[in-house]
């Protein structure tokens, strides 16, 4: 199995073969999701809300991120490994956020690293890819500025946040950026960016008109409750089937038919 590069992400729009990421935050379930053939895992800084139970991901340190990220990559054979910069490691000044890309990327051994904006961080953006280092882009709902929004509603619906939107986009590819996500926004304005950019988009809650698309693993697998996005399809109900086979343990265990004969030494 050939490991797939930030160019095979840039071969496959120019190919119209549509790109396919999930998220993973651990080595057992990652070496799951590479398995099944996935083409990108984004460590997401969503391992805050998913992992570890915070209400956003601000919180997220770059010792966190690295931990998560090598524990991901110990599990990957082919998939493309993007792990989030998290909130406070590249927003003060292009000198620091070089210094956490480097340290990053040295620790985790993952392939890119991906930063939310655009026009302000650009600089920082460009210092990133001067050291090396691919960089996805992310932009339309930025988690890590929910508290300047004060929503995690659809972003961009009006005429003024898309052309800031669509600038950016254009910015993020004209500096070098190998893929930008576009998180929550109307599929029209996704559409419209996916075919001006020279390399792919990647969507959640998007449209359909996007280069690739991406979602939160435990989201699809159905292990999350109640958060229930319309873009969010769950391929499977893994909180059943985890809530009833703990049940099951729990009763064996009580009733003393667990383990078996079989099951002893
Ligand atoms: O942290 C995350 O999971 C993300 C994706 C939703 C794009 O940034
Ligand atoms: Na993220």
């Amino acid at each position: 199995t050939r490991k797939v590069t930030t160019h095979r992400f840039v071969e496959m729009k120019q190919r119209g073969e549509k790109i396919s990421m999930l998220t993973s935050y651990d080595y057992t379930t990652a070496s799951i999701v590479d398995g099944a053939g996935v083409d990108g895992i984004l460590v997401g800084d969503s391992a805050s809300n998913v992992m570890v139970g915070n209400g956003t991901t601000l919180p997220m340190t770059v010792e966190q991120m690295i931990y998560h990220a090598k524990s991901v990559v110990n599990g990957v054979k082919r998939a493309l490994v993007v792990c989030d910069m998290p909130f406070g490691s590249y927003q003060v000044d292009r000198k620091e956020g070089v210094k956490n890309a480097i340290k990053i990327m040295k620790e985790s051994g993952c392939d890119a690293l991906k930063l939310e904006g655009g026009a302000e961080i650009i600089d920082t953006v460009k210092g990133i890819l001067d050291a090396g280092i691919p960089v996805m882009g992310h932009l339309g709902l930025t988690p890590q500025s929910i508290n300047k929004f004060g929503t995690y509603a659809v972003r961009a619906k009006d005429d003024a946040e898309a052309e800031k939107l669509l600038a950016d986009a254009r910015l993020l590819d004209e500096a070098g950026c190998f893929s930008v996500v576009l998180e929550k926004v109307p599929a029209a304005l996704a559409s419209r960016v996916s075919k001006e950019l020279t390399v792919p988009t990647i969507g959640i809650g998007a449209g359909a008109g996007t280069d690739g698309q991406i979602l939160v693993v435990a989201d699809m697998l159905g292990m999350t409750k109640g958060f229930n996005p319309r873009f969010l399809r769950r391929y499977a109900d893994l909180n059943t089937v985890m809530t009833d086979a703990i049940g099951q343990y729990v009763t064996d265990v009580k009733d003393s038919t667990f383990p078996n004969e079989n099951e002893s030494y």
